[in-house]
């Protein structure tokens, strides 16, 4: 069996918002499509914000094909229950009667934890989907936001399936459960920047997710910056800057960038403390992207991220 075969297969990337978990989650699932692993990256939440990176037009709930071997959509619970509830009564009709309903539909919205279980269940779906000769999906990886329903989504199919405790939805929330509870075949990924206060919301975030921090496999610190000097060769060379014009000004700018090396450094033996993942910095790529907010992303790029999250290394 390859490494490959024994990764598992649902990789679920979550953090705080406007960490990068977006960037993060295109960067693994472009690396996965480049090795030739057949992989769908999923939004959740409506969100649909993949599409634009990779320089496409999305198409919601439909799969997108983004590149060879890489397919996108955009989950909503609606468009989720909807498929759930078609799939299991076949009758499209009786899904309208009862969930478009106007005296019904807010009951159904009102169900705990049923957005965040169905939006789960079509992951899980996808991850079984079967096509000629196996899975039709090597890899599905998640862009799962802290915020809303993404957090909450890993643990739902546990508290459904507390809430079906023995009715007919029960056999396949435990189902959904036994895979996506499993760190054989679930995975997840942390996003994190390195400052203080989204380092504290990195660690509160990994404390919520109870029973699924047996899944982490990783923390991804975000635009990291390279040190542009070894310290000892700063201590012993940088006197040669009192004689330059400038001077003191390149030695402001060479110590914020050491602080901010050595705050990255803090930041990531924190991580790494609490949550006893690895910690891979990725880089800031914004001084070479300048000028290009909300445009795509250049592959190069994105692959440079993942190589630096080190997939194989994470054992996935
Ligand atoms: N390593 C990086 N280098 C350069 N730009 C980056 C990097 N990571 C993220 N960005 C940029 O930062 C912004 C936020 O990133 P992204 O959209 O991936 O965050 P997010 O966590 O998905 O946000 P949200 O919570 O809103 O979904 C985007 O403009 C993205 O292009
Ligand atoms: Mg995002």
């Amino acid at each position: 069996m390859t490494m490959s075969g024994q990764a598992p297969r649902v990789v679920l990337v979550t953090g705080k918002g406007g960490v990068g978990k977006t960037v993060v989650s295109a960067s693994l699932a472009l690396h996965y499509a480049s090795i030739g692993l057949r992989t769908v990256l999923v939004e959740t939440a409506g969100a649909t914000n993949v599409s634009a990176l990779f320089g496409r037009t999305g198409s919601g709930y439909a799969l997108t094909e983004l590149r060879p071997r890489l397919s996108t959509l955009s989950l909503t619970p609606e468009a989720a229950i909807e498929d759930y509830v078609v799939q299991q009564i076949r009758f499209k009709r009786l899904y309208t009667m009862v969930f478009k309903n106007r005296v019904m539909g807010p009951f159904i919205d009102a169900v705990p934890g049923l957005h965040d279980a169905v939006q789960l269940g079509k992951v899980f779906d996808l991850s079984r989907e079967r096509r000629a000769g196996g899975h039709a999906w090597d890899r599905v990886v998640v862009d799962a936001p802290a915020t809303g329903h993404g957090l909450t989504m890993l643990g739902s199919a546990r508290s459904m399936m507390e809430l079906t405790r023995a009715g007919p939805l029960h056999e396949g929330v435990k189902q959904v459960q036994d895979v996506i509870g499993d760190p054989r075949h679930t995975a997840v990924l942390l996003v994190s920047l390195a400052e203080g206060l989204p380092v504290n919301e990195t660690i509160e975030l990994w404390e919520r997710l109870g029973e699924s921090r047996a899944l982490l496999r990783g923390v991804a610190l975000n635009l990291c910056l390279p040190s542009p000097i070894g310290a000892a060769d700063w201590r012993d060379g940088s006197g040669v800057l009192d004689a330059v014009p400038n001077g003191a000004a390149l030695r402001g700018l060479v110590e914020r960038r050491l602080q901010r090396v050595d705050q990255q450094a803090a930041a990531a033996e924190r991580l790494h403390a609490a949550t006893g993942a690895p910690v891979r910095a990725l880089s800031d790529l914004r001084a070479a992207r300048d000028g290009l907010n909300g445009r795509p992303w250049a592959e190069p790029d994105l692959l440079r991220l993942a190589a630096q999250l080190d997939p194989s290394g994470l054992g996935l």
